[in-house]
């Protein structure tokens, strides 16, 4: 069977990561999150003193830091699916706090470091056979992927997906702070210069308000199959 890549751009929360996960699964892709990777780089630059709390980076320490930090992902059975490790320490739990959520679109919207992690991304899927989450995929990284799928779903719609998932892990957070949160992240991401948040033209859209992931899956599937095969 062929194997191609799979491209998944989108808004904040608009379910790409579960999705992109569930594809992965069914043909034996493998899944990686990008998000985690622009996480993951923040929380590095948190640790280390290199943004303050009010945001301001010292971005020549950080770009002089980029090859010190090391981005790998490990299967985890206990999940399955992926960990990410940031020099050998898992960090899945600490890139989803709150704070890093609140930083990420500054650490993102730094050239260099987006270079970086786009050539990690490439190599990551040079033998194909992946599935990437992101929000320059299908425009910047892979802008030959064979499938190419851009997701949007209400704002309201994807609050309320991160508030449950949130509450779920046990983490007290008001609803209205993670819509703030949503918003501005969708803003710096499409107006940023470099990797913006914009549909591939040959991209196909999926509006995932009212949709399960089981019907995403039969609508993704039929595409997938037909590619492969
Ligand atoms: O996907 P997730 O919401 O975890 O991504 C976190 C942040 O990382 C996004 O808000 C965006 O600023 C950044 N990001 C990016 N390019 C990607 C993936 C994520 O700029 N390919």
């Amino acid at each position: 069977m062929r194997k191609i890549i799979i491209a998944i751009d989108g808004y904040s929360s608009s379910g790409k990561s579960s999705f992109a996960k569930s594809i992965a699964k069914k043909y034996g892709y493998i899944f990686i999150d990008t998000g985690a990777m622009y996480r993951a780089v923040t929380f590095y630059a948190m640790q280390n003193g290199l943004i303050d709390s009010t945001g301001a980076v010292d971005t020549a320490e950080l770009i002089k830091s980029l090859p010190q930090i090391k981005i790998t992902f490990r299967y985890n059975p206990d999940i399955e699916a992926s960990s990410i490790y940031l020099n050998g320490q898992k960090i899945d739990e600490q890139i989803r706090e709150v704070t890093v959520s609140d930083n990420v679109y500054i650490i993102s919207g730094i050239p260099e470091v987006r270079e970086h992690l786009v050539a990690l991304q490439r190599e990551m899927g040079k033998e194909k056979g992946v599935v990437m989450d992101g929000r320059d995929i299908g425009t910047v990284v892979f802008p030959d992927a064979e499938l190419k799928i851009f997701m949007t779903a209400d704002p309201e719609i994807r609050a309320m997906r991160r508030y449950m998932e949130l509450s779920q892990a046990g983490k007290k957070v008001s609803l209205e702070e993670i819509t703030q949160n949503i918003l501005k992240r969708d803003n710096a991401d499409i107006t940023r210069t470099v990797g913006p948040l914009k549909k591939a033209e040959d991209a196909l859209s999926l509006d995932n308000s009212n949709l399960s992931v089981e019907q995403q899956m039969m609508w993704v599937s039929e595409k997938i199959d037909k590619l492969i095969k």
